[in-house]
């Protein structure tokens, strides 16, 4: 995965990836954690300029470069000669989710996890109005597209404090739900479909304090509604 774009790959290949993590050592790099497993920051599935006007190459390379770098550092740091030293990055979210004590392991773990998710949620001339099954899915859960956009957008503007505004199938319906911080639908066993990040790091450096006009551009420009039809299922 780690030589691969996240772009090629399709929902199940990315959940996969994203799940498992990379075996020990990065080629031509042997892991100093012999024997367990290393998180790897997956390559971006497009250049850092690739998203602009909407968010600048300066976002992306402290977002992608810097924060999400930080919480594979970090995770591989604390899992480290750990009962998680071997499990995927899925698996340390779940078996961590609630415990007050492993919290920096959770919170560093979910933040990988919806970083990778996050990106994949945008791309590069993205938004406009998805087609075919995900729009069908849209109207039968929501009225209608506008409905939902304003449902997503609504989430994500009012998320108080850092989180994540999601486009989640749950129980054969689509739903909008947002968390807090590094909190995760997937800790519930409910599989998202889209993601925007709410974190003031992702819009502060383009936006400043105005969110609501960082989601806005997010949902109406860079929306890659074909990553989530792909697992409609
Ligand atoms: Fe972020």
């Amino acid at each position: 995965m780690n030589e691969k774009h996240l772009s090629g790959l399709s929902r199940r290949e990315f959940l996969s990836a994203a799940a498992v993590t990379v075996a020990a050592g990065v080629i031509g790099a042997p892991s100093i954690l012999h024997g367990a497993v290393k998180h790897e920051l997956p390559k971006l599935p497009y250049a850092e300029n690739a998203l602009e006007p909407v968010i600048s190459a300066k976002t992306m390379s402290f977002h992608y470069g810097k924060h999400h770098k930080a919480y594979v550092d970090n995770l591989n740091k604390l899992t480290a000669n750990t009962e998680y030293a071997d499990m995927s990055l899925e698996r340390i979210i779940k078996a961590t989710a609630g415990k007050p004590d492993k919290a920096g392991i959770f919170n560093n773990a979910a933040q990988v996890w919806n970083h990778s998710f996050y990106w994949n949620s945008l791309k590069p001339k993205g938004g406009g109005k998805p087609k075919g099954k995900l729009m069908a899915a849209i109207e039968s859960s929501f009225g209608n597209f506008d409905k939902f956009a304003a449902e997503f957008s609504n989430a994500a503007v009012t998320q108080f404090g850092s989180g994540w505004a999601w486009l989640v199938k749950d129980d054969g319906k689509l739903k909008i739900t947002k968390t807090s911080n590094a909190e995760t639908p997937l800790i519930q066993g409910i599989m998202p479909l889209l993601t925007i990040d709410v974190w003031e790091h992702a819009y502060y450096l383009d936006y400043q304090n105005r969110r609501p006009d960082y989601v806005a551009a997010v949902i109406n420009k860079l929306m890659n509604w074909s990553f989530a039809e792909d697992h409609l299922g």
